[in-house]
């Protein structure tokens, strides 16, 4: 991945090798910050609103106050014409400012996508369960754990996934305590059984993704009968087939969990069927 263009609340068009940042915004001193990640196709960000309201949300939630979305969307339109890439990642970021007390810093960066991904859906990967240790009722009852907040302390979720590929798999799922499935540190989680899509429900805290709510629509009118719940990880274990979603990976086949196949331990129908509604929709 590598960083075409960048524009500064307040500043525009900044070179994407100049600093914009100090030293002693919070976003650094503690990373407290709120961050949004979408993929653009064709020159367009998909679903840049569903992502700002997401972004307010949690700016709100990490005590960065009311975000400038109309600022935000100029960044990102000043960022996408300068990086002229059809196929994109577009990064927006609202930090605190200095010492949490000055003026909210925002940016978006628009970079290249990471390379391969269509040959690694086209294989299917491999995940491992790794244990959070969360009860999976409290983080609806503790909004200081931040459940279902992005903001930028993903160090926990980058030590995961590089304990995932140690283990020699592609990637994590995290399970609450009593094994119950979560999501991954950057993906939603799905698997599919007798016609029934599963995955977990938003009140375990998780993270309300874009792709999931839009996996949910087209799904929905694919015919397919949609449960969202508290899954032990055994669920997963013996479905058909499963995948995980985000807004960069898209739809993801789950070909392995835990060194074990899922189904027949190759990409599933569904996971197909859903990738390329999932195209359709970003590309009407
Ligand atoms: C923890 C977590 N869950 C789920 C997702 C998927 O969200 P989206 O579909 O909005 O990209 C992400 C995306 O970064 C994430 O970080």
């Amino acid at each position: 991945m590598s960083l075409l263009a960048l524009a500064v609340g307040g500043r525009g068009l900044v070179d994407p090798d100049e600093p914009v940042l100090h030293v002693d915004d919070e976003a650094f001193l503690r990373s407290r910050a709120a961050f949004e990640t979408t993929r653009v196709y064709g020159g367009r960000p998909f679903k840049l609103v569903e992502h700002l309201a997401r972004l307010a949300g949690s700016a709100e939630r990490v005590e960065i106050g009311r975000i400038d979305t109309e600022e935000l969307t100029r960044l990102a339109a000043l960022a996408l014409e300068a990086a002229a890439a059809p196929d994109a990642m577009l990064r927006l970021f609202v930090t605190p400012g200095r010492n949490g007390a000055g003026s909210p810093t925002q940016v978006a960066m628009v970079s290249t996508l990471p390379e391969g991904l269509d040959e690694v859906r086209a294989r299917g990967i491999k995940l491992v369960s790794i244990q959070l240790g969360l009860d999976p009722d409290l983080r609806a009852s503790a909004p200081w754990l931040l459940g279902g907040v992005k903001s930028t302390s993903y160090a926990v979720n980058m030590a995961a996934e590089a304990e995932a590929k140690r283990r020699g798999a592609d990637d994590a799922v995290f399970l609450g305590s009593g094994d119950i499935v979560l999501e991954g540190p950057v993906t939603n989680i799905w698997w599919h059984d007798d016609d029934v899509l599963y995955t977990p429900a938003l009140e375990l805290g998780i993270l309300a993704g874009v792709t999931r709510a839009t996996l949910l629509e087209e799904a929905g009118a694919a015919g397919y009968e949609v449960r969202e719940g508290v899954f032990p990880l055994d669920h997963v274990a013996a479905a058909n087939e499963a995948f995980t979603s985000s807004s960069i990976r898209e739809v993801m086949p789950v070909v392995e969990l835990d060194g074990k196949a899922i189904g027949d331990g190759a990409p599933g129908p569904a996971a197909r069927e859903l990738q390329e509604a999932l195209r359709r929709a970003a590309l009407r």
